[in-house]
């Protein structure tokens, strides 16, 4: 089964209008510019409307970091799937082991984003990842087993094939300390099963990334591995230079 790679920069919670149109400048990029790779940019909600205008026509698809799962209503502070739409969204991270931490973000409530992710035609890069205690008790796998099914519990098999799914051990992310390709090919192999478990063939179309702290260095090497479809990068890709340099290694 041929999956394409995904690199995507998720840029969290960085960088001014100014500071986004600077790196679309540099970062510019002709329809064509990486075949065989989709590139996918998230920057904050803030940005989103430049960069649509800059990137349009470009290889460079967008994302949003967080979306809400109701259309419209009253729900001060939240943007919905359909607004995303209006401003070319393709891809919303769902998830974020950052948005679990400080806005208490609980499974069942994301399960309800990558539910309506889906429905409003936006694909979700749902984030799963255990904690430095977790892997050093032995219990990472069972924890990431648990977060995929909870996440995933309400869809279809064939819904289940448009989620992509980003492994991010929290001790990784923007430490430098990234998990060896044998041991995040083993959790991303893990991913799959479950889902093959709940989805049957539709796994072996689904899309896995590996995420903390990648960079054009080792990226290479993390996607040689079978079950590693690409990455969601942070750090590494504000700067346009080393972005592009990982999208390159990637292909
Ligand atoms: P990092 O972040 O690449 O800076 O470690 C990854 C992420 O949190 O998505």
């Amino acid at each position: 089964m041929e999956r394409k790679p995904l690199i995507a920069g998720n840029w969290k919670m960085h960088k001014t209008l100014a500071d986004a149109r600077e790196f679309a400048g540099a970062f510019a990029a002709g329809p064509d510019e990486w075949p065989g790779v989709d590139v996918v940019v998230c920057p904050p909600f803030t940005a989103l409307a430049a960069l649509q205008e800059a990137f349009e026509g470009s290889a460079v698809m967008l994302g949003a970091q967080d979306m809400f799962y109701e259309k419209q209503g009253a729900y001060t502070g939240e943007i919905s799937g359909s607004m995303l739409q209006d401003l070319s969204c393709r891809f919303v991270i769902v998830g974020h082991s950052e948005r679990r931490e400080f806005i208490r973000e609980m499974d069942e409530f994301i399960g309800l984003k990558v539910h309506a992710a889906l429905i409003q035609g936006l694909t979700p890069i749902l984030c799963v990842g255990e904690n430095l205690k977790q892997r050093e008790q032995g219990k990472a796998l069972g924890f990431v087993r648990g977060q995929v099914e909870k996440a995933l519990v309400d869809l279809s098999s064939a819904e289940m094939g448009g989620v992509v799914i980003a492994y991010e051990p929290i001790w990784a992310i923007g430490t430098g300390k990234t998990a060896t390709s044998e041991e995040a090919e083993r959790m991303c192999q893990a991913i799959r099963m479950t889902v093959a478990g709940m989805a049957g063939g539709v796994a072996q179309e689904m899309r896995i990334l590996y995420g903390g702290s990648v960079n054009k260095e080792n990226i290479a090497e993390l996607m040689r591995e079978p079950n590693i479809d690409g990455a969601l990068v942070g750090g590494a890709s504000l700067k346009a230079a080393e972005f592009r340099g990982i999208i390159e290694q990637a292909r």
